[in-house]
């Protein structure tokens, strides 16, 4: 498996235009140049001449967004996450984490010296943790209705909202806070369900990054400091992709896909900070570099088969965690899900969100 090119085919012929077209306008150099001046120390604290932004400390996390950062906030009822052997490796029982263990939100969180912040429905019962910040993602979610009916990011930002006029946040809270905005996708697989047209994608690419900026702005504009974007990761290796090449290869021509969507969200957030004063107030995190360089064997952990999942359903590939009316397991479990990249047909095991993590590198650094 080999880092992907953008795909030339007649079929995407309107995709590689705007491709091109996005790489190759200068701001998106610009950005990335930019980046590269603003090296700072988080854990060695040694201030150079150049070294002027303050290392920031947030006190609170709130987290935006879908399975790759829901620790807990769907249905039992409606989610195979709460379901075995979701949760095996951590804590040892389902938690509503899409993964046999942590997830993005809290490799995140534990990266500040942060707890893992309580999932909205469990505000109540946890209200003791509420002060850590909260979890308002929801999988299944982008930022647009798709297949499930849980809240989109619009309405996960409306519960946000009102939480603040309930005075559970205040501005100060605000001012010392983090937030981790995921979008992994489903409003695309929303979109190929429902309208199943390849060549209208790039349109629609450009509607989902837009609705995104729209969101990332208005959380910015209640009050919250820093806001970690997640790029897009690269779904042409995700197993639910790679199953029908028994899960050899990358789909070049869905990842030439996300690479046009990263490119749009990296450009608009490049944007967005020149016109912020506090600098920079948004950073992308390139899920796609870190993914790309763990599943091609360069990061700290190396996984055997790295596009193979370790849960699959036996009869359909997305049933890890399905049971009969007799109780019998539908699924097969692999029998070391730490030496797996990739837990089920979507979402990294917790070792592969360490190695990801890992990855980062970095960008993690401009956080
Ligand atoms: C989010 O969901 C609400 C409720 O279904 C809907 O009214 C709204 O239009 C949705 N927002 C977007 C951006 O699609
Ligand atoms: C679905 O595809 C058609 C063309 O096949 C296009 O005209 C239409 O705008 C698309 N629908 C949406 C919701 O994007
Ligand atoms: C990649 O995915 C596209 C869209 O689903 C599909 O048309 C194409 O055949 C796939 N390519 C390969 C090499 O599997
Ligand atoms: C930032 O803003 C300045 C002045 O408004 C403009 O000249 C420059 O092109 C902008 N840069 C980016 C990356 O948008
Ligand atoms: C799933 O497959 C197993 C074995 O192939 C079979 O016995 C069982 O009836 C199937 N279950 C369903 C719900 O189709």
């Amino acid at each position: 498996m080999v880092l992907q090119k953008l795909a030339v085919s007649s079929l995407f012929s309107p995709l590689l235009l705007w491709v091109l077209f996005v790489s190759g306008h200068p701001s998106l150099v610009e950005c990335a140049s930019r980046h590269h001046h603003h090296h700072h120390h988080r854990h060695h604290r040694t201030h150079h001449a150049d070294d002027r932004r303050a290392v920031f400390r947030p006190t609170k996390m709130f987290v935006f967004g879908d399975s790759y950062a829901d620790t807990g906030n769907n249905p039992k009822a409606l989610a195979n996450s709460w379901k075995a052997p979701y949760g095996i490796t951590f804590p040892g029982r389902p938690t509503g984490r899409y993964s046999d263990g942590r997830v993005l939100t809290d490799f995140l969180a534990a990266h500040f010296g942060l707890r893992s912040p309580i999932p909205y429905r469990w505000r109540e019962v946890g209200s003791k943790y509420v002060e850590h910040g909260m979890n308002f993602a929801y999988g299944g979610t982008g930022v647009f209705n798709t297949l499930f009916p849980q809240p989109n990011m619009t309405v996960q930002i409306d519960l946000f909202q009102q939480l603040i006029a309930e005075s559970v946040y205040t501005a100060l809270d605000l001012q010392s806070s983090l937030a981790l905005v995921t979008n992994s996708g489903n409003d695309y697989s929303a979109y190929l369900a429902k309208n199943g047209s390849y060549e209208d994608l790039p349109q629609f690419i450009i509607q989902v990054v837009n609705q995104l900026v729209l969101d990332i702005k208005r959380i910015h504009s209640l009050g919250v400091k820093l806001i970690a974007i997640a790029g897009l990761q690269p779904l042409g290796c995700l197993p639910r992709t790679t199953v029908s090449n028994s899960f050899r290869t990358c789909n070049a021509t869905a990842n030439s896909l996300v690479t046009f969507h990263n490119q749009l969200l990296q450009q608009a957030v490049a944007k967005l900070n020149n016109q912020t004063r506090s600098s920079p107030a948004f950073v992308v995190v390139n899920l796609y570099t870190s993914f790309m360089s763990v599943l091609n064997g360069k990061g700290s952990t190396k996984f055997r088969e790295p596009l193979t999942p370790c849960c699959t359903g036996i009869n359909s590939s997305y049933s890890c965690g399905s049971v009969d009316e007799t109780g019998q397991k539908q699924y097969e479990l692999c029998k070391d899900p730490k030496g797996m990249f990739f837990w089920d047909m979507v979402h990294p095991t917790q070792e592969g969100w360490r190695a990801v993590f890992a990855a980062l590198g970095h960008n993690l650094k401009q956080l």
